[in-house]
């Protein structure tokens, strides 16, 4: 998936098609403005307030104290942008908002669009990561605060719906799972999604403490607090337990150096059960000397940023999953995500 520049209008599509058009300027420009919009529309309650209807300006500037003036326009921009309809100066949403910004929505991705508000602050770091070799790592103490977590974690939280429900289905047990460990599971649901899919099944979280806090909130709210809790605590150093069915390693080895990784599977090694499943899920890497999709190329860059670590190529986490002791190790590309899951067996013998 990319970003470019469509022309509106037969005349703009030919200055496109003559080259005259200077798209890294209306790129760079259109992309923050835009970015910037749907930010406003999320965290205003623009979209929330427009579900199942039709109001004008001065209407919804009074339910959300706003005022009419600068409502009125970001509602333009809105419209023009093709996030809102608009008629005789009323507004309604279009069918992209229905689908994935109006309240209440089983699509809606209003939590994606507030955690924007977080990567604006994580980006700025670019070029000093560039600079000097040396990305934030975004976990550490402190760096975060609560309200950014809870902002990260939701944001998250998001995109596991649709890619848990597909990993669910393509990771397969030899028998009913029972317990389950999610390591750095920040939100909880990918657990809860393990759970839908096996009755008997109970998950428990491992993440840091600011993340646990929110995390509890995320599941209560889905309504799984009874079969998905929290253990506070750091993968590389904390007990883990043993006798799981299955640990998730979810988005979560890009935050490791390779010497931490090595450590975190070697204890995923000593908490599984015989046969029980290790799954990691991961970015795509691409180990290529040729051209990269965006999808690709930033995501090395933006973890590298985030982390001070980088996205680990599939065949290194196969490798590093053999030399844990794992068996039967597998890649499964996601239909759903620009992920890989790279999983294995604990031995049975
Ligand atoms: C990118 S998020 C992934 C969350 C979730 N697994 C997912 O796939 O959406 C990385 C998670 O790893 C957690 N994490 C980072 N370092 C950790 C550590 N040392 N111990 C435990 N959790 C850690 C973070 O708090 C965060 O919840």
């Amino acid at each position: 998936m990319r970003v470019g520049v469509v022309a509106d209008n037969l005349v703009e599509s030919l200055a496109l098609t003559a080259g005259a058009v200077p798209e890294p300027v209306v790129l760079g420009a259109w992309g923050l403005f835009a970015s910037r919009l749907l930010l406003a529309g999320a965290k205003l309650g623009v979209f929330d307030a427009l579900t199942d209807r039709t109001a004008d300006a001065a209407t919804l500037a009074k339910e959300l104290g706003l005022s009419v003036e600068g409502l009125e326009r970001l509602l333009r921009a809105l419209n023009g942008l093709g996030y809102l309809k608009r008629s005789r100066g009323r507004y309604s949403l279009s069918a992209l908002s229905k689908k994935w910004l109006a309240r209440g929505s089983k699509s809606s991705m209003k939590d994606a669009l507030l955690f924007l508000e977080e990567l604006w602050s994580w980006t700025s770091h670019l070029e000093a990561g560039v600079r000097t070799g040396r990305g934030i790592r975004l976990h550490d103490d402190g760096v975060l605060s609560p309200e950014s977590w809870g902002r990260y974690l939701r944001g998250l939280a998001t995109f596991a719906a649709p890619a848990g429900k597909e990993i669910v289905r393509r990771i397969k047990f030899a028998r009913p799972p029972a317990k389950l460990l999610d390591v750095g599971g920040g939100h909880g649901m990918y657990s809860v999604e393990f759970c839908r899919r096996h009755p008997g099944l109970k998950a428990e979280v491992l993440d840091l403490p600011e993340a646990a806090a929110h995390g509890r909130k995320i599941v209560e709210e889905a309504g799984f607090d009874a079969r998905v809790t929290f253990r506070p605590g750091d993968m590389r150093t904390d007990e883990w337990g043993t006798g799981y069915d299955a640990i998730l390693l979810f988005n979560v080895l890009h935050n490791a150096t390779e010497a931490e990784a090595k450590v975190v599977l070697r204890k995923a090694r000593a908490a599984i059960a015989p046969g029980g499943v290790l799954a990691i899920q991961e970015s795509e890497y691409k180990q290529t000397e040729g051209d990269l999709s965006f999808t690709a190329g930033f995501g090395e860059l933006f973890f590298f940023l985030v982390s001070g670590a980088q996205t680990w190529p599939e065949p290194t986490l196969r490798a590093w999953l053999v030399e844990a002791g794992f068996e039967r190790v597998r890649t499964q590309r996601l239909w759903l995500a620009p992920a890989v899951v790279v999983s294995g067996l604990g031995p049975k013998g």
